[in-house]
């Protein structure tokens, strides 16, 4: 048997990597956030007694970490957002980043897997990216990534994020990607009728094949009241919100997790926030599930 590995989730927000980590097989050693909703949250839903938790990552004394295999952290998008005004590193929330490279750099574990938006590709005619890779390498790890889009991951969800996974050392590193559809379930619905509609009433679009568009930490997500096949004139059409519960869903949680978020007090506002802030989970189940499978492979050889 092959040794449990375990993680380290940096910006845990309320714990997408968390979950596809467990299922994978691995185990945590800590956690950091600064949002006290989040944490809130986090530390109510998961078994954390034994873990390590930090608020602050700018505040974090390397000394102080625990040891762990893996790193994880969505680090913080708005500032490649093509959403947001793509201050990237000028922003200090673009140089989070380079916090997750000071622990990387100091911790050195044997992986690490990052995700962003989309537009951390495209941002300063790519030079960002160029920077983030080069400063990765630079520590000592081999580089890979992929676009992954959540709408194929058993979620009805458009969500494009690039996926970056590390592998300290630079010679002959595990093949984790490229991922084509291995978890190309089925698309679930979220709600017992496949119609869902993006935007505002007022400038309603709707897409009769049930996928719902990116969603945002403000719940633009409504949803219509009659079966896409059985729409005659979208007009008659009547929309309501997207319930916290199916933005969790959209999203690959449980159901058991919004069930105690209300139990704790958590307002709907904050799940909408962290709903759309979170990472999809069935996609972290799919590339975490790359690494146990490079992790048994290399246990075999
Ligand atoms: C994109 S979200 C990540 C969400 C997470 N992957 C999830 O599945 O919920 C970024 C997170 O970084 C946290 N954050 C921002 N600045 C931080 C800092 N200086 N220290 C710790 N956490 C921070 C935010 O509170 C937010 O939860």
């Amino acid at each position: 048997m092959t040794k449990q590995l375990t993680f380290f989730d940096i910006f845990s927000g309320i714990g997408g990597f968390r979950i596809g980590l467990e299922r994978a097989g691995f185990k945590s050693a800590g956690y950091c956030d600064n949002n006290k909703y989040a944490v809130q949250l986090y530390e109510n839903y998961f078994d954390t007694k034994e873990e390590f938790y930090f608020n602050d990552i700018t505040q974090i004394n390397t000394k102080e970490l625990p040891d762990f295999d893996i790193l994880c952290a969505g680090f913080p998008c708005q500032p490649f957002s093509i959403s947001g005004k793509r201050q990237g590193f000028e922003d200090t929330r673009g140089t989070m980043f380079f916090e997750v490279a000071r622990i990387l750099k100091d911790k050195k574990p044997k992986y690490f897997i990052l995700e962003n938006v989309r537009g951390l590709l495209n941002h300063e005619n790519g030079r960002t990216f160029e920077t983030i890779i080069n400063t990765l390498h630079d520590i000592g790890y081999s580089v890979q990534w992929q676009l992954l889009n959540s709408k194929f991951f058993g979620v009805p969800q458009n969500r494009e994020r690039v996926y970056i996974v590390g592998h300290l050392g630079k010679d002959y590193p595990p093949k984790i990607f490229p991922i084509n559809g291995i978890a190309q379930e089925k698309v679930k619905n979220i709600v017992s009728y496949p119609f869902i509609k993006k935007g505002y009433q007022s400038n309603a679009t709707y897409s009769p094949d049930g996928i719902m568009g990116c969603l945002t930490t403000g719940c633009a997500g409504f949803i219509g009241d009659i079966p896409a096949n059985e729409v005659k004139n979208p007009k008659d059409i009547k929309f309501r919100r997207l319930t916290p519960k199916e933005c969790f869903r959209l999203q690959g949680f449980p159901d058991d997790m919004v069930d105690k978020a209300f139990e704790i007090g958590i307002s709907h506002t904050q799940l909408y926030k962290m709903a759309g802030n979170a990472v999809t989970v069935n996609v972290v189940y799919a590339v975490a599930s790359q690494i146990a499978k490079a992790e048994e492979e290399n246990a075999k050889s």
